[in-house]
């Protein structure tokens, strides 16, 4: 339910509650992503990330991206919902996360009462929008068995704490779960729960968008290198598009230098910072050129 109110940015669309007071959103309409670069194959050849949301979006069908560390999986559903004007809540999961962070509690409401506060899931849920449920295979069960009436063809939840409220889904829903694979020593995704999302695009680093992004081409050449040795076994962590975007960032505020120790740092035991020291030796004098000071 929405109401058109006089505020001092014009006229504006609020959401009311069932008793037709004006609702304090928890979830946001992000800010445009400018510095976003599309994913040209999210599902297949030639359907892009946007594609793939704005046709899930249509059919309100669930959307799990499974893909390394810092691919841009979060980044995607900011700026699809960025673009499409989407309020947006991230969940984070982990084991131990109480069901009242999401569902919602009884808070103190003055005078010795208590009023019911949605959490952020069922914020999304009752009034729409783009719900993001980060490494959902960490969601205990607890919590994923509550979610199974969401996810599938009822598109409702049941508030239990609140007197078992139901609440049948927002027609403007998008729901997206995502996950690290397997080999990142992550959980499993409960198969009943995988099941449950219609479309399941699994992406890796995409040269096409890290060619967008990064202007070294020494990094490039770097990330490449880094990557192999992780396939080889040298080192565990694996080199992020979202790491390469912060060493020429660095490299260009504070220098080589500062770049290159901040990427070994990224690197957990003594062993990978040696094996990822020789690699970057390797390609010292490209980077050295790539990222000169300016007027150097
Ligand atoms: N397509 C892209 N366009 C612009 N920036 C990107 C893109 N992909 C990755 N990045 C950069 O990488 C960083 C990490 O991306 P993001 O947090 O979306 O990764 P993720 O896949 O969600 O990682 P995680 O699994 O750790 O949550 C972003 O902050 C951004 O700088
Ligand atoms: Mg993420």
């Amino acid at each position: 339910m929405t109401a058109t109110i006089d505020s001092e940015l014009g006229m504006t669309e609020v959401e009311l509650n069932p008793l037709c007071v004006p609702v304090e959103r928890l979830a946001r309409v992000p800010e445009p992503a400018t510095g976003y670069v599309s994913r040209t194959n999210a599902l297949g050849l030639n359907r892009s990330d946007f594609d793939v949301l704005d046709y899930a979006h249509r059919h309100a069908y669930n959307v799990l991206i499974e893909g390394p560390t810092g691919l841009g999986k979060t980044s995607a559903v900011i700026a699809w919902a960025a673009r499409n004007g989407k309020p947006f809540y991230a969940i984070s999961s982990n084991v131990a996360i109480d069901p009242s962070q999401l569902f919602g509690k009884f808070v103190p409401a003055g005078l010795g009462g208590f009023r019911w506060q949605d959490g952020p899931l069922t914020d999304v849920v009752r009034y729409g929008g783009v719900l993001l449920i980060n490494e959902i295979n960490f969601l205990p069960e607890r919590i994923s068995t509550v979610l199974f009436s969401l996810l599938d063809a009822r598109r409702e939840i049941t508030l239990l704490d609140h007197d078992g409220e139901v609440i049948a889904a927002h027609p403007d829903l998008l729901i997206i779960g995502d996950l690290n694979p397997d080999y990142e020593g992550t959980r499993p995704l409960n198969k009943a729960l995988r099941n449950r999302f219609a479309i399941q695009m699994v992406w890796g680093y995409d040269d096409a968008i890290e060619g967008q992004l990064i202007r070294g081409t020494s990094l490039h050449e770097l990330a490449g290198l880094l990557r192999r040795a992780q396939r080889d076994g040298d080192v565990d962590a694996p080199v992020s598009t979202g790491m390469l975007v912060e060493f020429e960032r660095i490299a260009t505020g504070l220098g080589l230098d500062a770049a290159v120790a901040n990427l070994l740092n990224h690197f957990p035991t003594d062993e990978e910072r040696k094996a990822v020291a020789v690699v970057v030796e390797a390609m010292a004098d490209n980077l050295a050129t790539d990222y000169a000071p300016k007027g150097a």
